[in-house]
């Protein structure tokens, strides 16, 4: 009787172990991260691994234990329903912002697109080529009247059906030079558009995500944890509103907002700029640098660092889908993470500039300079033949 029951109880724990490990597969392939067929496989030799070498009912609590574990993970990644959820993006004109707010708007969000420039072609753009709900609104996030309007325009917008998420994004790169001869005002401009204004616009709108427990998402940069040479004053912005995002997620769990950061790789954007602004910043540089600094330095040399801006694109992945996925993952799963990373080797570098010690990290970063010029010269001499 003994031996008939014990029999009947290792059948029974064998077979919700199977049906547990065959939900997960299922979770597994309708994954919204596009994980493909691997996890897959992985899982059932894990599996046949556990049953195969351990002592039956080891294996069984082994593979049982880890199946739960994927599945709770799982299901925190599933999506939430869309019904129309409310979502603020700033700085929409042009770049991340605008194929973002595009994105979401397909996916049947109701989009507030705020724009530097509500007249401006990107905000036509986005008026002519998306739903009847998304809504563009005039958002300069160094303006404080502009913030307030905004809040007020989303209020009437929505009313009770609240604020889902804001996505701050808008940003500015400034002019990259060596950080001694980037002038005072390029380190304001940078601080007052890529943090202060990304702490404003929060502050301004966390009580609708309060209420909602929504999400805050904060666009970041790689350059925000790793140190990059000439970005100084765009860098330190970045790690400032990175720390800000850090700070925001530990005090605003008890409200039940998340707070996502995305640090993203180089991706081909308007942010290098244009001739015209290029012109501009190197003016209002050469016209603030101290003429001691200039003549060690050597005027040339000055001149030469729009090589640098004009030579970004060729690092930059004009494949915004990474981008786009993970965004809307922070915006939409059930349990987003806390930071993702878009963007080739964008992770491998940020934990290199983590873990490595300095010495080694700068030697790395010194070969990848070397490498990055000579391939840049090969270019430049493709071009001439
Ligand atoms: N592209 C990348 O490789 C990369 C990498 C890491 C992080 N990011 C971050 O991603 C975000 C989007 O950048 P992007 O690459 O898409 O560059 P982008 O094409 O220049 O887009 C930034 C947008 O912000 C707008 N903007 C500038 N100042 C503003 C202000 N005061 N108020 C409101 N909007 C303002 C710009 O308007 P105008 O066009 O009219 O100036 C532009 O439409 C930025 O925060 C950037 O730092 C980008
Ligand atoms: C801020 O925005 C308001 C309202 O659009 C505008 O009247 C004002 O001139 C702006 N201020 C600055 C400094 O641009």
């Amino acid at each position: 009787m003994g031996i008939v029951f014990s029999e009947v109880a290792a059948w029974l724990y064998l077979a919700v172990t199977v049906a547990l490990g065959g939900t997960v597969l299922c979770k597994l392939e309708k994954s919204p991260r596009q994980v493909g067929r691997g996890p897959s496989y992985l899982v059932g030799l894990w599996g046949a691994a556990c049953l195969l070498s351990l002592p039956f009912y080891y294996g069984v609590t082994l593979f049982f234990l880890s199946c739960s574990l994927l599945y709770s993970y799982l299901a925190g990644q599933e999506l939430l329903p869309v019904h129309h959820k409310a979502v603020l993006i700033t700085g929409c004109d042009t770049g991340i912002g605008h194929v973002l707010s595009k994105y979401l708007d397909e996916l049947g969000f109701t989009v507030f697109a705020g724009v530097l420039n509500e007249k401006g072609p990107g905000a036509e753009e986005l008026r002519r080529s998306c739903s009847s709900r998304l809504c563009v609104i005039q958002l300069d996030v160094t303006n404080s009247t502009q913030i307030r309007e905004a809040y007020s325009k989303v209020l009437e917008k929505v009313q009770d059906r609240g604020l889902w998420a804001v996505i701050n994004n808008a940003g500015i790169l400034g002019f990259p030079a060596d950080g001694e001869l980037i002038p005072m005002s390029d380190y304001r401009q940078c601080m007052a558009v890529n943090f202060l204004g990304a702490v404003e616009v929060t502050k301004t709108l966390l009580p609708f995500l309060r209420r909602s427990k929504g999400r805050l998402v904060n666009v970041c940069s790689m350059a925000a944890g790793v140190p990059l040479q000439k970005l100084a004053a765009y860098s330190s912005s970045k790690a400032a509103l990175m720390m800000f995002s850090g700070v925001l997620r530990q005090e605003l769990s008890k409200w039940g907002v998340k707070v996502i950061i995305i640090q993203p790789g180089a991706f081909k954007t308007n942010i290098a700029g244009t001739n015209e602004m290029w012109n501009k910043l190197e003016k209002n540089l050469l016209d603030a640098l101290d003429p001691e600094v200039q003549k060690d330095y050597g005027r040339d040399y000055v001149l030469a660092l729009r090589n640098f801006v004009r030579s970004l694109p060729l690092m930059c992945s004009s494949d915004f889908s990474p981008l786009l996925l993970d965004i809307s993952h922070a915006v939409s799963a059930k349990s987003p993470f806390a930071v993702y990373t878009p963007g080739k080797g964008c992770y491998l570098w940020i934990c290199l500039a983590s873990f490595l010690p300095a010495s080694v990290f700068d030697f790395l970063k010194k070969i990848e300079l070397g490498f990055f010029k000579k391939m840049k010269n090969g270019k430049h001499t493709a071009l001439q033949k």
